[in-house]
C-alpha cells in the first residue's frame, strides 16, 4: 500500500504542475477536493540578521522563486523572518502570528516554516499539503521525541517523555490558516508569558497543544532531515544542507583567544577535563579563577567568585580580550570549566563569519520574548564574540548589575540595547547529549556540550566531538540513511 501510494505520488510529480494539484486518492479526512495553488502557500525562513545568514536565506527565497517559474506558477509569497519587523521577539514565531493571520489568514492555505539550511522540492511539498484538509487546522512536521525527561524541556511529561511530539524545524514545517487564525486570536487575547525561550520547536508544539485542546503534531514523512545525495531522498519534499558549512579554510587557532572560567573547588574536578579533551586543540588559552594556582595555572581576575551568575568576571575577561595583557586576535570564546567543545568544528565554523562584523555566536536562548524581551547566547554552550562585538559592548558602558547577575542575560541585555543581534547556530548546547532529541543530534556535527552530571565527559567528548580524521570536517557524517518511508 505505500508502495502503491508512493508510485502514485511519483507519476503524480512529474505531470504538468500549471493547474495546481490536485488530490490524489488518501484515507478519508485528508482528502482535498480543490487544487492547491503554490501562491496559497507563505514560505517564512526562520533567517537571521547576521550577513552571513541573511545571505544564506536570500538564496533560499531566490530558489523557491525560481521553482514557482519553472512550474509556470505563480510565485508565493516568501518571507524572511529577520526582516519583518524590529521586533527582537519575531524569532519565536507567536509574537508574529497576528501579522501572518491578518496578512494572509483570507487568501491563503498554508504557511510553511523552514530554516536556511532547509531544500525544498516545490512541486513535491504541494503534493504533500493537498493531502490535507487545509480547511481543517493541521499541524504539519518530522517528529522529534524525547527518550528521556530533560532539563530543556523542563521535565516535561516525566511519566512518558515519548508520547510529545515536537516538529524537526530543519524539516520544515507548517500550518494550516485556520490554526494560524485561531492562534493569532489567543496570542492577542492572552499575552503571552514572559518567561524563558529554550527550545523554541518543543515549546511551539505545547502552546499549539494546548493540553489537548488543540492539535498535536502531525508527522509528515515526506519532511526530511537527509542529505540531498540520500539514497531515499527521491521520497523526501525537504531536504538538508549540512550546518556546518563549507566556508573555506578553518580561521586559524592562533585567531581564537579562549577563557575559561572556573573556580578553587573545581581545580580538581573539572580543569582536569578540560585538559584531557580539548584544551590541547587551542593554542591561547586562560584559566580565570578566584584563586591562583600556578599549577594549572588560573588567573585570579580579582573578582570574587559568585555562587550564581558570573557578570563580574565575564566582563573583566572582556576588559581582559582587548587589553595588551594577551596577544590580539580577531574571536574570543568564553567557556565554563565543564564546558564540553570542538575547537576544529568551530575554527571551520567561524571562517563564515566576518570578524569586523559584531558577531556573538552561540546557542540563542530568549527572555521575555512575547513582550519585547530580549535575546542571549547561553553561556555554557560557549559564548563566541568578535573583537568588533566586544569593542562595541566594552564602548556602551553597559554594566553587571551586580557580580552574581547571570553573565549571559546581561551580555544579551547590552547587546539587545545596542541593537546587535545574537546568532544561533544549534551546533552549540547548554546541555548533555542525552538531553536533546536522538533524530535531532543525528544530522548535526555538534561543536558543544554542556555539564558533567551524570555522565563521562571524557567519553561524552570523544564519541560525540571528535573527528576521526583529526581534522575540522565540513561534511555531513552519514550516520543517517536510514529509510524514512
Ligand atoms: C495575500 O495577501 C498578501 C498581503 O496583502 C499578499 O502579499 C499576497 O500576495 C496575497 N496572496 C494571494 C494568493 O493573493
Amino acid at each position: 500500500m505505500v508502495q502503491l501510494l508512493v508510485i502514485i505520488l511519483i507519476s503524480v510529480a512529474v505531470g504538468d504542475l500549471k493547474e495546481g494539484v490536485s488530490s490524489i486518492q488518501g484515507d478519508d479526512q485528508r482528502v482535498h477536493q480543490r487544487p492547491l495553488y503554490l501562491n496559497e502557500v507563505v514560505f517564512i525562513i526562520q533567517s537571521q540578521r547576521n550577513s552571513f545568514h541573511a545571505k544564506r536565506a536570500e538564496e533560499r527565497r531566490a530558489d523557491l522563486i525560481r521553482q514557482a517559474v519553472h512550474l509556470k506558477q505563480n510565485p508565493p509569497v516568501v518571507l524572511l523572518l529577520h526582516s519583518l519587523s524590529d521586533n527582537e521577539g519575531d524569532w519565536s514565531i507567536l509574537p508574529i502570528l497576528p501579522f501572518f493571520s491578518a496578512s494572509f489568514g483570507k487568501n491563503s492555505s498554508w504557511v510553511v516554516f523552514l530554516e536556511e539550511e532547509t531544500n525544498v522540492k516545490v512541486a513535491k511539498l504541494l503534493q504533500t499539503l493537498v493531502r490535507f484538509d487545509s480547511w481543517k487546522e493541521w499541524f504539519l512536521g518530522k517528529p522529534l521525541h524525547d527518550e528521556e525527561s530533560t532539563i530543556i524541556h523542563h521535565y516535561a511529561f516525566a511519566d512518558n517523555p515519548s508520547v510529545f511530539k515536537y516538529p524537526d524545524f530543519a524539516a520544515a514545517w507548517a500550518l494550516s490558516i485556520p490554526l494560524i487564525n485561531r492562534l493569532a486570536k489567543k496570542v492577542k487575547d492572552e499575552p503571552l508569558k514572559s518567561d524563558f525561550t529554550i527550545d523554541l520547536k518543543h515549546e511551539i508544539a505545547l502552546y499549539i497543544w494546548e493540553e489537548g485542546k488543540g492539535p498535536r503534531l502531525t508527522a509528515v514523512p515526506e519532511l526530511c532531515t537527509e542529505p540531498e545525495s540520500s539514497p531515499t531522498a527521491y521520497l523526501c519534499a525537504t531536504t538538508l544542507n549540512p550546518y556546518l558549512p563549507a566556508c573555506g579554510d578553518p580561521v586559524k587557532k592562533e585567531d581564537i583567544f579562549v577563557a575559561v572560567k572556573t573556580c578553587k573547588k573545581f581545580h580538581e574536578e573539572r580543569v582536569p577535563v578540560v585538559k584531557k579533551t580539548w584544551e590541547r586543540h587551542v593554542a591561547l588559552l586562560e584559566y580565570y579563577s578566584d584563586y591562583a594556582d600556578p599549577s594549572i595555572p588560573t588567573i585570579d581576575l580579582g573578582v570574587p567568585n559568585t555562587e550564581r551568575g558570573h557578570c563580574g568576571k565575564t566582563f573583566a575577561i572582556l576588559e581582559r580580550f582587548v587589553s595588551d595583557a594577551v596577544p590580539h586576535t580577531n574571536w574570543l570564546l568564553i567557556v565554563d570549566d565543564d564546558t564540553l567543545i570542538s575547537l576544529p568544528r568551530l575554527q571551520a565554523l567561524l571562517r563564515c563569519y566576518s570578524p569586523i562584523e559584531p558577531v556573538c555566536l552561540g546557542e540563542r536562548y530568549g527572555y521575555g520574548l512575547g513582550q519585547g524581551g530580549y535575546s542571549y547566547i547561553t553561556g555554557g554552550g560557549g559564548m563566541v564574540f568578535s573583537r568588533a562585538a566586544v569593542t562595541r559592548l566594552l564602548g556602551s558602558g553597559c554594566k553587571c548589575y551586580s557580580n552574581d547577575a547571570p553573565d549571559d542575560m546581561v551580555l544579551g541585555m547590552c547587546l539587545n540595547a545596542l541593537g546587535l543581534p545574537v546568532t544561533h547556530s544549534p551546533l552549540f548546547h547548554q546541555a548533555r547529549p542525552e538531553d536533546y532529541s536522538k533524530d535531532f543530534l543525528t544530522h548535526q556535527v555538534p561543536i558543544s556540550f554542556h555539564k558533567h552530571w551524570n555522565i563521562d565527559p571524557v567519553a561524552v567528548f570523544h564519541k560525540w566531538l571528535v573527528d576521526d580524521t583529526g581534522a575540522a570536517t565540513s561534511e555531513r557524517p552519514h550516520r543517517d540513511t536510514r529509510v524514512e518511508l
